[in-house]
């Protein structure tokens, strides 16, 4: 698999952000073991708090996997208690702050560092994200949300689980500044194309035809996608409906990539949804989601691209490339490559975004990042 050092992104393996790792509605008090930046976690739903948890999966007593266990009697009583969860091996049991707070047969002292790591998450448009940073600091802008998710004229998405593909996020991320794919790929005729970087945002603003989404003749597509940070993609998009579409992409091992898509659309004019608005919706995001199949097929079979051979037109590759290394390196030098990389990019040939759309965009996304 291709690696972060093989793409020459910077001294951490795994990108700074938020990062989805669930969909809320599969987080229950039943533990599950999933895998993200080359580590284990185990994964529940405190049933005290009904918060959701995230620890290390391995038990610091012997090494035993919290959450992948069926046949432990541990497990068959339910390993969850309060927030808490036992250790199918021998019930050490861990609070939702890791520590280890009840050893059942062991009347010595708990030692202190019988703990496990706990990870910040966050429940936001029903996913579940955690903030993941190898220099373990504080969260550096707020998970994204949209207010929208709330709106009863908008019906809420259910999450298409595309799972896990050996490609580098590198090549996801690629995406944003491609605006020579658009035509060969979801057959449009792209009428305007811009990037813009701005702190842990990367937004490409494009109108044009699709043939995927928009029958040939019909109203131009208008988006607006924003990386929130390295692996959030939010896109606004006025065709056929007002609607979202969401893309998620999470690193599992170095190389490889889990993929969730789903789509947030105005059916109607907030009185409560019906059963057609519901399969409006659901059709529309299976429109939404064979136009990313046909980015996801060509991801799929690609070999590694670390170096482009770009040419006028390509877009902001190379920009955004730099844009990216902000996210694999020690936070404090994320200025020498937003420096590079800030600003407004329009390709040679292509035209920008109309004004007004640029203002209405600038005032609605969510400042930069401090410091
Ligand atoms: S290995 Fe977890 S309690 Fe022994
Ligand atoms: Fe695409």
């Amino acid at each position: 698999m291709a690696t972060s050092q093989d793409y020459k992104l910077g001294d951490h393996t795994f990108p700074r952000g938020w990062f989805m790792v669930a969909e809320s509605a599969k987080v229950t008090d039943k533990p599950q073991g999933v895998r993200f930046f080359g580590q284990d976690f185990a994964l529940y739903r405190g049933k005290d708090s009904g918060r959701v948890i995230l620890l290390d999966a391995y038990c610091p007593h012997m090494g035993t996997h919290l959450a992948r266990n069926t046949t432990s009697y541990v497990a068959q009583d339910g390993a969850v208690e309060g927030d808490s969860i036992r250790c199918p091996y021998h019930a050490w049991r861990f609070g939702a702050d890791g520590k280890c707070n009840q050893i059942p047969y062991s009347s010595g002292p708990i030692p202190p560092a019988a703990k496990v790591r706990s990870w910040p998450v966050v429940e936001s448009m029903g996913a579940v994200f955690v903030w993941h940073d190898a220099e373990g600091g504080e969260p550096e802008w707020d998970a994204p949300s949209l207010p929208e998710w709330d709106d009863p004229a908008w019906t809420q998405w259910t999450f298409d689980d595309l799972g896990k593909i050996d490609v580098h996020p590198q090549e996801i991320v690629d995406n944003i500044t491609d605006a020579a794919h658009f035509g060969p790929v979801h057959g449009s005729k792209t009428k305007f194309f811009e990037n813009e970087f701005r702190g842990h945002l990367a937004i490409q603003r494009m109108g044009g035809g699709h043939r995927t989404l928009v029958a040939e003749g019909g109203p131009m597509l208008v988006t607006e996608a924003v990386y929130h940070g390295p692996s959030i993609l939010i896109t606004r998009m006025s065709g056929l409906y007002d609607s979202y579409i969401f893309i998620a992409h999470t690193p599992v091992d170095d190389g490889s990539t889990y993929v969730w898509h789903a789509l947030l659309v105005r059916t109607h004019d907030g009185r409560p949804a019906t059963a057609d608005d519901h399969a409006a919706a659901r059709q529309y995001q299976d429109m939404a989601l064979a136009a990313f199949a046909q980015d996801f097929e060509v991801w799929k079979h690609k070999r590694p691209c670390f170096q482009g051979m770009f040419v006028q037109g390509d877009g902001a590759f190379r920009l955004q490339r730099i844009w990216y290394k902000q996210f694999y390196n020690a936070r404090a030098r994320k200025h020498e490559f937003l420096r590079q990389v800030e600003g407004v990019h329009v390709p040679r040939g292509m035209e920008p975004a109309p004004d007004d759309m640029r203002q209405a965009s600038e005032a609605a996304l969510p400042m930069a990042a401090n410091g």
